[in-house]
């Protein structure tokens, strides 16, 4: 998808890459969404309610996946449209189904059969491989390597550089809603709702 009139919700580190992608995409930036003021950036910064009729969708740039939730959940509440952004460099395979929201970074990989909630945010260079499942909110930090039948639940963050090993089609690797996964973590056994694991095996803390 190209030629949309796109505002970036988040004018910080991520709303700068967030409108990076969206020129890369061949869309346009009409302007950032943000309650702060912030000056220097490529487009002006409007608050929610300001923002001018031409806005086709709303990317939200917000790397936390329960702020994530509840930014998206204002741009709905506004009459708005949640749109997903991608870098022409990310590659997405055979029956991959995103919900609404996804932002997919630079060398960005989902090979097949992947079914990933809305608000999925796939990080430069990172992986999910086949038979990957998450409710909403997914965020895989760059590099992060998530091998086949691996099943989040929702607003699961995933740290850099992270790696799992994989599930079986009959016994999926779990990792439960809420959970962090430290930078560097290697995850070899299901991660129960709410934890924070790290290391290498991860365990939590
Ligand atoms: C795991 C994590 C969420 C913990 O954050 P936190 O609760 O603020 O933890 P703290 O920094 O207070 O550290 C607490 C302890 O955990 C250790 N620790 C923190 N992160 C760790 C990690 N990734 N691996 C191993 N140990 C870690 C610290 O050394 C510290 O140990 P100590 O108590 O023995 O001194 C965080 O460190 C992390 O890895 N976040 C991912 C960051 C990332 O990848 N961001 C990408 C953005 S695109």
């Amino acid at each position: 998808m190209s030629g949309r009139r796109l505002a970036v919700f988040g004018a910080g580190g991520m709303g700068r890459e967030a409108a990076w992608l969206v020129h890369a995409a061949g869309d346009t930036l009409v302007c950032f969404v943000d309650d702060r003021a912030v000056e220097g950036l490529d487009a002006p910064v409007i608050p929610l309610e300001a923002l001018p009729a031409e806005v086709e969708g709303v990317v939200v740039a917000i790397g936390a996946p329960t702020t994530r939730v509840r930014v998206a959940e204002r741009v709905l509440a506004a009459g708005l449209a949640l749109a997903s952004v991608a870098h022409p460099t990310a590659q997405v395979g055979p029956r991959v189904t995103l919900g609404p929201g996804a932002l997919l970074m630079p060398h960005a990989v989902l090979t097949a059969d992947i079914t990933l909630g809305r608000l999925a945010q796939i990080n430069v260079g990172a992986s999910l491989s086949h038979d990957g499942r998450a409710g909403e909110a997914l965020t895989l930090s760059p590099g992060a390597h998530v091998p086949a039948n691996v099943h989040f639940g929702e607003r699961c963050f995933v740290g850099t550089g992270a790696s799992f090993v994989n599930g079986l089609p009959d016994r999926p690797l779990r990792v439960g809603d809420d959970s962090v996964v430290g930078a560097g973590a290697c995850v070899v056994r299901d991660v129960p709702p709410g934890v924070t694991v790290v290391g290498v095996p991860a365990q939590s803390r």
